[in-house]
């Protein structure tokens, strides 16, 4: 079959099930597949396909079909212009988080005391690593160290820091539970699970494909920030930082469990939507 036949059979199907930006999502695809752009299709779509990547073309578009999200798909996420490997292990890296790693940017510029000091920043529920290794890549002279509860994210993890040449060390740890307290850090980060549990099942059917332990933030969605803020304390240097992604309505409440927690200087970040994502605290 020629590209286009097999384009224009694929994008069928999906608009055909309400997907949403179907030309586009198969595209993507059909392209991944052939390992090329999407301006190859248009240029070459004469070109006859063989059967079998036919075949895993259309098993492909079934999965979109069925409310996958096309990274699962295709296995990749981009991130800070970094790529990350990524599938239903992990949540996908979402654009509003990479304010979040700006923001621990200027902190980093913040906390050092001269260009020598080298710093240590922590990422909590690190996932598939995009804060972490996007830390990493991007501040200079810093020791950075991510953990997560989940071992076959860990593993994720690991694979998207050699494919990006980072420097991160992992570990599989109940939050801090796993984590000596003789580590001290000048920077905790974490964008931790903080869907109300009761608000999980009026989800979008592509955002119920991600893991339920990525999003369960426990009755109220805070469970993770008051852990969190009681237990950084005991890791963070003299005047070192905690900086969380936060739901959009979530700022005084997260704000409030930080000062009831020590924490001074406390502020919060809108991303450009004009939405408050960001609150840090300084012990
Ligand atoms: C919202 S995701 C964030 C992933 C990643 N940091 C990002 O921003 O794309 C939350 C992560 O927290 C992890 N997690 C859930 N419970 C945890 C716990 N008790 N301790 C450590 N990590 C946990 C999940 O496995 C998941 O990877």
């Amino acid at each position: 079959m020629k590209i286009k036949d097999v384009l224009l059979n694929g994008i069928k199907i999906l608009k055909d099930n309400d997907i949403e930006d179907s030309n586009m999502k198969a595209k993507i695809i059909l392209a991944d597949l052939l390992g090329k752009n999407k301006e190859y299709l248009i240029s070459h779509d004469e070109e006859e396909i063989e059967d079998g990547l036919n075949r895993i073309f259309q098993e492909k578009i079934e999965r979109l079909k069925n409310y996958e999200p096309l990274q699962y798909i295709i296995n990749k996420q981009e991130f800070m212009g970094f790529e990350f490997y990524v599938d239903e292990n992990v949540l996908i890296p979402q654009p509003d988080t990479e304010n979040l790693v700006e923001e621990v940017i200027l902190l980093s510029d913040k906390s050092r005391k001269n260009l020598k000091e080298e710093l240590r920043i922590l990422d909590l529920c690190t996932g598939s690593g995009a804060i972490a290794i996007s830390i990493s890549k991007l501040i200079k002279k810093c020791l950075v160290y991510a953990s997560d509860i989940s071992k076959e994210a860990l593993n994720i993890a690991e694979e998207n820091s050699t494919r990006n040449a980072a420097n991160v060390l992992f570990f599989e740890s109940d939050l801090f539970e796993k984590i000596s307290s003789l580590y001290k850090f000048d920077i905790i980060v974490s964008n931790p699970p903080y869907i109300e549990k009761n608000m999980i099942e009026t989800l979008s059917e592509e955002v119920k494909k991600e893991p339920i332990l990525a999003l369960d933030g426990g009755e109220d969605g805070l469970d993770f920030y008051r852990r969190i803020a009681k237990d950084a304390k005991k890791y963070l240097n003299v005047n070192g930082y905690l900086a969380f992604e936060i739901g959009y309505n979530q700022k005084l409440a997260v704000k409030q469990i930080l000062k009831e927690n020590g924490y001074k200087n406390i502020y919060s970040r809108k991303d450009l939507g004009g939405n408050d994502r960001i609150v840090v605290g300084q012990i």
